[in-house]
């Protein structure tokens, strides 16, 4: 049986206390434990983004994180955007623009997106691209995912 830590740490703006194992990933944990299936697992090994989670404001892929690292830290998975049954701003500019495909990325688009301008509010279209070049997007679907984060930057109405 794996060894467990209790760790204490707060997802989705919800405190919680959980027994993870420590050589479970933030991913296993996220989804296997807690139910927060919206974030994906794809390649595991930090290459695709389809993992990207919040963690104290940075985006991270949570393939590569232990769970036990998110010990006494703020997480934001995809599930935390929507406040009071409405989708944020970015979420509804992704719908705007058709953004999802397959809708496989998306949430870790929305995450890394997300991310970016908490920290940088106007950003120009190569400071989308470079914010989100972690994301892959098999559908290809990279020039809505970008005309959708500077929608969203810029307050465009829905
Ligand atoms: S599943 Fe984590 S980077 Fe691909
Ligand atoms: S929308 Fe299909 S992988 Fe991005």
């Amino acid at each position: 049986m794996n060894e467990t830590l209790t760790i204490r740490t707060t997802i989705n703006g919800r405190k919680r206390t959980i027994d993870v194992a420590v050589n479970h990933t933030l991913l296993d944990v996220l989804r296997d434990d807690i139910d927060l299936t919206g974030t994906k697992e794809c390649c595991v090994v930090g290459e695709c983004g389809a993992c990207t989670v919040i963690v104290d404001g940075r985006p991270m892929n949570s393939c590569l994180m232990l769970a036990v690292e998110i010990d006494g830290k703020e997480v934001t998975t995809v599930e935390g955007l929507e406040l009071d049954g409405e989708l944020s701003a970015l979420q509804a500019a992704f719908l705007d623009e058709s953004a999802a495909q397959c809708g496989f990325c998306i949430p870790g688009q929305l995450m890394s997106a997300t991310a970016l301008l908490a920290e940088n509010p106007d950003p120009s279209v190569e400071e989308v691209q470079e914010g989100l070049a972690g994301n892959l997007c098999r559908c290809a679907g990279y020039e809505q995912i970008t005309k959708a984060v500077l929608a969203a930057a810029k307050g465009v109405p829905r």
